[in-house]
């Protein structure tokens, strides 16, 4: 029989993981910044709360990932879609595969609900496994100064990004608390 300590649940989040969700992100990224920004947006009215996900091993919280509600926009249209940010796992949980499946299981769960766009500013070697490519060659810019490969797109539905162009507007949130 499985142990339940080895059993992965990906799952969304609910009231009683709020301070493990903030924990980790602060032992994962050692600072405040990103469960400050979790916890900003979670107050605000484009929290979508299927779209925070935990990764519970043996009952306890060891993942989360957020994916928030974003614009691209150029003069002439905004086109709506997700920032995956943040991630975090627990440093000792760590290269076991729970950051894969927390996006992929992410990612399942974008689709599900409709949304066609996720960007990601992050670790240019890992997010391209799951199939995200440099955002600036497909003609979207950041509204921030950040290395080019940091900066990465994913079409949920392959050719959503055609014709799309613009700059990525974030929720006040991020620059706000980041
Ligand atoms: C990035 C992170 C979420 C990955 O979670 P994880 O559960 O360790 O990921 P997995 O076990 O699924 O995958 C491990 C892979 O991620 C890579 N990885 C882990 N941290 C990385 C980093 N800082 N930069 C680049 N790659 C990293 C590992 O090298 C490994 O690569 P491999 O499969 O080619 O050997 C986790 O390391 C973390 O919380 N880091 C600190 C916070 C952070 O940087 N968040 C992401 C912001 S973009």
């Amino acid at each position: 029989m499985e142990n339940n300590a080895d059993v992965l649940v990906i799952r969304p989040e609910n009231r009683g993981d709020v301070d493990a969700i903030r924990k980790l992100n602060k032992k994962a990224f050692k600072g405040n910044n990103e469960s400050k920004l979790i916890d900003a947006l979670r107050g605000s009215d484009i929290f979508i709360p299927a779209l925070s996900l935990v990764a519970e091993k043996g009952g306890k919280v060891v993942g989360h990932i957020l994916f928030t509600p974003i614009e691209i926009k150029d003069a002439n249209a905004a086109t709506p879609a997700l920032a995956l940010a943040p991630m975090a796992v627990l440093p000792e949980f760590q290269n076991q595969g729970i950051g894969t499946a927390l996006v992929r299981h992410g990612l399942e769960e974008c689709k599900k609900l409709g949304h066609k766009i996720i960007i990601v500013v992050g670790h240019p070697e890992y997010y391209p496994r799951f199939g995200f490519v440099k955002a600036g060659e497909k003609d979207l810019a950041l509204p921030f100064e950040a290395p080019p490969e940091v900066f990465m797109a994913l079409e949920l539905i392959p050719g959503a990004l055609a014709g799309v162009r613009g700059t990525i507007e974030y929720p006040r949130e991020f620059s706000e608390v980041i």
